[in-house]
């Protein structure tokens, strides 16, 4: 549900845009310069060799693409056009055996915003449930909890909620290659959905908790029970577009080389 295994300062998406600073360029491959305005044409570093996309954005983009909640703007309409534009997009990912059973739930009535919100509220009680499994003293994923929270509170209020699904729906004890296939099948739609999103200065979160009332508001939504909902993605303008990147564990703690040591 919430991504807790992350170190430092992780999720500063609401009220911090100073987190990470010092050490972006540590974190960022060792070509990226975030703060570069480069060519199209970049030439990296390690090979000499014409990248064909200016890495100093598309890294910049994909260190900087924060899970967004308090720093949503809740004033500002989304046009439906930079929805499709960015659904389209999302359509260009990858599905297994290409079988492209994306169904997106786009959910903008205030009406139903507001039933939604009371269903995803309930999810609430799993927070403290969650908090009680962390040290008292890891402040960042405190902070995550904290601007987890809010959303509960505040989610009605988003201008856009989007359900991705899926059509069919998994067996309970289907085995790992089918769940992968499946739910694989989705998720990098979704973030590139959530990329697309960012490059046009809006933000968005990916939540997974309202999966617990799937049904309830399968039922608002008239979803057919042969379709599976896999997340919910509140969706706005970002208040400001100055994201940080997360300070994560060294790739050399995490990558194996050949065999697993
Ligand atoms: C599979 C998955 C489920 C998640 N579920 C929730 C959720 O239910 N509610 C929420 O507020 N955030 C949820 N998150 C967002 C994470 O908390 C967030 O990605 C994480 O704290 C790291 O922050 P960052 O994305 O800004 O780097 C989820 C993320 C993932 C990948």
């Amino acid at each position: 549900m919430f991504a807790t295994c992350d170190s430092g300062d992780l999720t500063r998406d609401d009220d911090d845009s100073s987190a990470c600073q010092g050490s972006l360029c540590l974190l960022l491959p060792a070509n990226a310069d975030a703060n570069a305005n480069a060519n199209a044409n970049t030439k990296t570093k390690e090979n000499n060799m014409t990248a064909p996309f200016n890495l100093a954005e598309t890294d910049r983009l994909l260190s900087t693409t924060r899970a967004v909640r308090r720093r949503l703007d809740l004033e500002r309409t989304v046009e439906r056009a930079v929805i499709l534009d960015c659904l389209r997009l999302s359509q260009q990912a990858p599905t297994a055996s290409n079988t492209q059973k994306w169904r997106w739930m786009v959910v903008t009535d205030p009406g139903k915003r507001r039933a939604i919100g009371e269903i995803y509220g309930r999810g609430k009680q799993f927070i403290a449930q969650a908090r009680g499994e962390i040290a008292s003293d890891d402040a960042q994923t405190h902070r995550v909890y904290d601007s987890a929270e809010w959303l509960f509170d505040h989610i009605a209020e988003v201008p856009v909620l989007v359900i991705p699904c899926l059509e069919g729906r998994l067996a309970g004890d289907a085995p790992n290659g089918m769940a992968a296939a499946f739910y694989g099948s989705i998720y990098p739609a979704m973030w590139s959905f959530q990329l697309a999103l960012r490059s046009r200065g809006l933000g968005s979160a990916l939540t997974t908790i309202h999966l617990f009332f799937e049904e309830e508001v399968a039922k608002l939504l008239n979803i057919p029970k042969d379709v599976m909902q896999v997340a919910l993605l509140p969706v706005g303008y970002t208040k400001g577009t100055d994201f940080k990147v997360a300070k994560r564990q060294s790739v050399e703690e995490i990558v194996h080389f050949d065999e697993w040591s």
